[in-house]
């Protein structure tokens, strides 16, 4: 085996400092658990669960020194030193001259979206994730996914399936106007399709057409170094290029970006909205004043400022994405081994199965992706997420809805390669039995972001 290999397990550039206990429920006891959660996984309890990759967001281990860093919280109310320096910080990343603090992602979407949306109005995005595209809706705008046609193909192997089709978004900015387009956002990576990174060159031509129609951009940065370590590898010119250099080609060429810190930043809990717009940035202060807390906490103890601000640049050293995205591969080779169908190539933060070669016998009515999520769960304690009809609905427009999948999200620096050993066993025993596997049916619809609360039955 040799180095790149995705076979080899990747080499942990951290050791452990402080375990915790993985719980191991018995077959019995997950049935018992399936039954009382309504076989909606989100409703499991933790000692429920073996292996949770339901999510890779605030669920990665912090390194010790952002441990120390929260012992330096300035608790102030207003004017904090953590609040200094996390500015400091996110301003020397990103080149934004105002950064508003938010307690997670979604807080700092309703920020912008509130700001800038009105009923009516059109946001265009590479794909929307499932929040920003709720947060679009509930300021009583459209959202519109604009990702290029490779996106919603599963096999294809292009390198760049988050990037934006360019001819379509020319399409919607000079039918609709800048009246009606508040902003375009581009979702770096792009994780309702699969992880998938958008080029330099990309974003580029996304930049070019929306300031000929005076419209502005922003980001979503989520996993903006994943995004930036997958564009150095894949994307020509980019191999000699640090990270931080590559998330300036991005930034530089933005109006602003929404972040959750619960990413990239490495932190439980965190996030922030970043904008050039001076007027905004007023507007922006008085919604965090209004939503969140005061500008120099935005809804955090200061301690957790401090602890985004090391995370953040932990997050771009290269040895750390390395393992990451190693992880991420080495999950996919073990799968891939087992003929295991999923999303090519494999992205930033998971791995992606494809539902409808996994569960061919299924149709769209039996929810063959939570059909797949309860199997997974049942056979070995694995916990996944359904991304597809029932997180995006069937009736919202775009051709996202043709993407039927169940995402394993790596928690950064959490499991080590025999969990994910593990995991690829389990997910290959549901494969080898996969034609015995039934549908589900929903029996309790709720009217907003569905997959979170509903409730299934056996079919
Ligand atoms: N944007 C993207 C692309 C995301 O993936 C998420 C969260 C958000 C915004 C919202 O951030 O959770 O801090 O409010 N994604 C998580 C996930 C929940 O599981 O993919 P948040």
């Amino acid at each position: 085996m040799n180095e790149s290999d995705p076979r080899r397990p990747p080499f942990e550039p951290f050791k452990t400092k402080v375990v915790e206990r993985i719980p191991n429920p018995s077959r019995e006891e997950r049935e018992t658990a399936l039954k009382r959660a309504h076989y909606n996984l989100f409703n499991l309890r933790s000692d429920e669960i073996r292996i949770d990759l339901l999510t890779d967001s605030g669920t990665g281990a912090m390194s010790d020194r952002q441990w120390a860093a929260l012992m330096l919280g300035d608790e102030t109310y207003a004017g904090s030193r953590n609040f200094a320096h996390f500015e400091e910080t996110v301003r020397s990343l990103t080149g934004f001259p105002h950064i508003v603090p938010a307690h997670q992602g979604r807080a700092a979407e309703n920020l912008l979206f509130s700001s800038l949306c009105r009923p009516g109005s059109i946001v265009p995005n590479n794909m929307h994730f499932d929040t920003t595209q709720a947060h679009v809706v509930h300021q009583g705008a459209t959202p519109v996914n604009l990702a290029v046609p490779e996106a919603y193909d599963p096999e294809s192997d292009f390198p760049f399936k988050g990037n934006v089709d360019l001819a379509a978004l020319e399409k919607l900015l000079s039918d609709a106007g800048p009246e009606k387009v508040p902003l375009v956002m581009v979702t770096i990576t792009n994780n309702t399709g699969g992880g998938q990174p958008v080029s330099v060159g990309n974003f580029r031509g996304v930049a070019r057409i929306a300031r000929a129609h005076r419209v502005p951009v922003y980001l979503d940065m989520c996993r903006w170094a994943e995004n930036a370590f997958l564009v150095r590898e894949r994307e020509p010119g980019m191999g000699g290029r640090s990270i931080p250099e590559i998330g300036r080609e991005f930034f530089d060429l933005a109006a602003g970006a929404t972040m959750s810190a619960k990413k990239d930043g490495l932190v439980n809990i965190g996030g922030f909205v970043a904008t050039r717009d001076d007027r905004l940035a007023e507007r922006l202060k008085e919604a965090v004043i209004l939503f969140e807390g005061f500008p120099t906490y935005g809804g955090l103890a200061r301690r957790d400022l401090e602890a985004i601000s090391v995370g953040l640049t932990e997050a771009t050293e290269l040895p750390y994405l390395e393992h990451r995205i190693g992880q991420v591969r080495y999950l996919a080779a073990l799968l891939d081994d087992a003929g295991v169908p999923f999303f090519r190539p494999v992205g930033g933060h998971g791995v992606y199965l494809d539902v409808r070669r996994f569960l061919p016998h299924l149709g769209d009515e039996d929810l063959p992706g939570q059909a797949l999520v309860v199997e997974l769960y049942r056979e070995g304690g694995v916990r996944a997420v359904e991304v597809g009809a029932l997180m995006f609905g069937t009736s919202a427009e775009g051709p996202s809805r043709s993407l039927e999948l169940v995402r394993l999200a790596i928690p950064r620096r959490v499991y080590s390669a025999s969990h994910l050993a593990y995991v690829a066993e389990v997910v290959g025993r549901v494969f080898a039995r996969r034609s015995g596997v039934r549908g589900v049916r929903m029996v309790y619809r709720p009217e907003r972001l569905p997959h979170f609360t509903a409730r299934f039955a056996p079919a």
